[in-house]
C-alpha cells in the first residue's frame, strides 16, 4: 500500500518535515529519499509498514492536477490524503475547524452560456465524491480522538475568495461550506485514475474582507491542525 499525502503550499506539509524549508527531511519516516520532479519535490519515504509519498503541489487548479497525476502515475500511490486550509463559507464554521470533503465542485468552471449548469463540463460532473471508506476512517478517528470534524461541499477555484459578495454566490450556487484552490482538481484526477482520496481542510479564514489578513494569521496554525489529523488517519490505516 502506497499513500500519497498532499498539500497546496509547504506551510501545508511542512508539518511532516523534521528541518526548516531549506533542509526538509521527513520526520516521522523511515528510508527518506527525496526527488524533484515537473518543478516539484517528492519525499518517499515508509511510516510504520506504510510506503508514503508525500509533496505540495504549489497554489491552483492546475499545479494540483500536476502534482495529483505524478503522485498516482509516476510514484504509483493507491490513496491519496489531501490536507491545508481553506476559507469558510458556510458562517457556522471558524477558525480552526476541520471540515472533510464529501463532495467537490469547480466554482469557476462556466460555460452555463450554453445551458449547463454552473460546474460542469460534457462528460463530468459538478460534484466529485471522496472514498466513502476514508470518510468512514476519519469519523471513527475523529470520535476516538475526541476532535470536531464536521462534513461539507468544498468549491475549488483558482482565485483566493475575500469577498462576501462572491462566497455568497459560491455559498448559494454550489451548498458550498469552504472554499479552496485545489480540493477539485485533484478529486478529479483521483475519480478518473480510480485511486480512493480523502481531502481535508483546516478553515483558515472566512473568505471575506478580513481573509487576507486572517488566512497570514493562521495558515500555519490551521495547516498543523490539518496535518496532524492526517497522521491520526495513517495510525488508523
Ligand atoms: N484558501 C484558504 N482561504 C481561502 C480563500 N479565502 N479563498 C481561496 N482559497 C483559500
Amino acid at each position: 500500500m502506497k499513500i500519497a499525502i498532499m498539500g497546496a503550499m509547504l506551510e501545508e506539509i511542512e508539518p511532516f518535515l523534521t528541518h526548516s524549508a531549506h533542509e526538509p527531511l521527513l520526520a516521522n519516516f523511515r528510508k527518506t529519499s527525496k526527488l524533484r520532479y515537473g518543478g516539484n519535490t517528492y519525499h518517499e519515504g515508509k511510516y510504520k509498514d506504510l510506503d508514503i509519498v508525500l509533496a505540495y503541489s504549489k497554489i491552483g487548479k492546475v499545479n494540483a492536477t500536476l502534482t495529483a497525476a505524478t503522485l498516482l502515475e509516476k510514484f504509483g500511490a493507491d490513496m491519496l490524503l489531501f490536507t491545508g486550509v481553506a476559507g469558510a463559507v458556510n458562517s457556522a464554521l471558524s477558525i480552526g475547524d476541520l471540515v472533510a470533503a464529501t463532495a467537490l465542485c469547480q466554482h469557476d468552471l462556466d460555460i452555463s452560456i450554453f445551458g449547463h449548469p454552473h460546474g460542469f463540463v460534457p462528460e463530468g460532473a459538478v460534484y466529485v465524491k471522496p472514498a466513502t471508506q476514508l470518510l468512514a476512517l476519519a469519523d471513527r478517528v475523529a470520535k476516538a480522538k475526541g476532535v470536531a470534524l464536521r462534513h461539507g461541499i468544498i468549491a475549488t477555484g483558482d482565485q483566493f475568495i475575500a469577498s462576501s459578495e462572491r462566497k455568497a454566490w459560491v455559498a448559494q450556487t454550489f451548498q458550498a461550506d469552504a472554499i479552496e484552490m485545489e480540493g477539485a482538481a485533484v478529486a478529479v484526477v483521483c475519480d478518473a485514475l480510480e485511486v480512493p482520496f480523502f481531502i481535508l481542510r483546516a478553515i483558515s479564514d472566512a473568505a471575506d474582507m478580513e481573509a487576507q489578513f486572517d488566512f497570514d494569521a493562521f495558515l500555519k496554525e490551521s495547516a498543523k491542525i490539518s496535518s496532524s489529523f492526517v497522521i491520526a488517519m495513517l495510525e488508523e490505516l
